[in-house]
């Protein structure tokens, strides 16, 4: 039997609350498809630098190398102060792993609302391909005469040409995978930031001539793309685009497919430790009240055992969302909805557990 060795980062506010759900729903598929998974908890985040100073040593980098995957609840803690959590967790662990692949699909399942009026599930169905390790994220640039009126400040967007081609590579490949409108959209700006996505136009078009023929080549700028997604989201099939417009438009994909409580994602090293999170962070105020949705978790879950190759179990636990989603059990996904509704964090995995089971 194969078994897994998943490091668990439950990190802070309801991070651990909504990753034991999601550990829940993967040990129930783990137990349906006969596979085991080996577990090792590591405390890092906001409560341990407030106590003892220690953000993520690199010795736990070294750790988390030994490990399958890494399955994360949430970074991000009230009482530290913003960039530093953010810088010395995620980002370093990202890079330090060199996950430079941000996955991050983009679907409204039935059962969800969405904010865009006149569209349902069949029209938004997209997965955004997030370069991860280059661009402004390199922190490459600096500033002078701080607090002067004269103060200078820059920071640079970088691209590499090997960073540009692995993560287009990756992202034509998902676009055949998924097999289904096999249109690859690059999201650029090459209107102003003519050097940066004029390397990234180049490099698209020569892998897709040469390696891809197969995918249809598509291109919006950035701008456009975050109207597109509202107006036409059913255009989409795989946006491949840059660290940071990626950032920004998958905080939109999330919205359209129903918010941060159902929105996941993977930061991936296709030859090395990924690691899967639900992207909505978190949450401090519902800390301990049993009220935030685990669904992000447990869709991160699903997406970390596609990743390793327990493709059955991961389409199970999709399937047992969409039915707990269309089910009356089902009072909505924001905290206040699930408390009015009677439900509750547990009663959710509960719930998801149960349906992976009896699958
Ligand atoms: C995300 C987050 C991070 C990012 C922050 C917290 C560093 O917004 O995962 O999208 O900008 O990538
Ligand atoms: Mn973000």
């Amino acid at each position: 039997m194969a078994t897994y060795k998943i490091a668990l980062f439950p990190g802070d506010g309801t991070g651990p609350e909504v990753l034991r759900e999601g550990l829940k729903v993967v040990k129930a598929a783990a137990d349906k498809f006969g596979f085991s998974i080996d577990t090792t908890e590591f405390d890092f985040g906001g409560d341990r630098y407030l106590r003892t100073g220690e953000i993520l040593p690199d010795s736990a980098i070294e750790e988390f190398k030994k490990f399958d995957a890494i399955y994360l609840g949430a970074i991000g803690h009230p009482d530290v102060k913003p960039g530093i959590l953010e810088k010395g967790i995620l980002l370093k662990t990202r890079f330090a792993l060199d996950q430079y692949i941000n996955l991050r699909p983009v679907k409204l399942y039935p059962g969800v609302e969405t904010p865009i009026k006149d569209k349902g599930p069949e029209h938004i169905d997209f997965v955004v391909v997030r370069e991860n390790s280059e661009d402004v994220y390199t922190g490459l640039g600096g500033n002078m005469r701080e607090g002067t009126p004269h103060e200078v400040a820059s920071q640079l967007m970088i691209y590499t040409r090997n960073g540009v081609d692995r993560c287009l590579r990756y992202a034509f490949e998902c676009a055949r995978k998924r097999n289904k409108a096999k249109t690859l959209t690059l999201c650029g700006k090459t209107n102003v930031l003519t050097y940066v996505f004029g390397l990234w136009e180049r490099a698209f078009h020569e892998m897709g001539e040469k390696e891809f023929p197969d995918i249809k080549r598509d291109y919006a700028h950035v701008d456009a793309t975050t109207m597109w997604m509202v107006k036409n989201p059913e255009w989409f099939d795989v946006i491949v685009t840059a660290n940071l417009f990626g950032d920004i438009i998958t905080d939109l994909g999330a919205m359209i497919q129903g918010g941060m409580g159902i929105a996941a994602g993977g930061n991936i090293n296709p030859k090395g430790v990924s690691m899967f999170e639900p992207i909505g962070g978190s949450a401090p105020k519902y800390t301990g009240l049993n009220v935030i949705n685990p669904l992000a978790c447990i869709f991160a879950g699903q997406m970390l055992l596609d990743h390793i190759g327990e493709t059955t179990a991961a389409l199970a636990i999709e399937d047992a969302c969409v039915s707990y989603l269309k089910s009356d059990k089902n009072v909505g996904l924001s905290a206040k909805e699930i408390k009015d509704g009677g439900s509750s964090t547990t009663k959710i995995g509960d719930i998801i557990a149960d349906l992976v089971s009896n699958s």
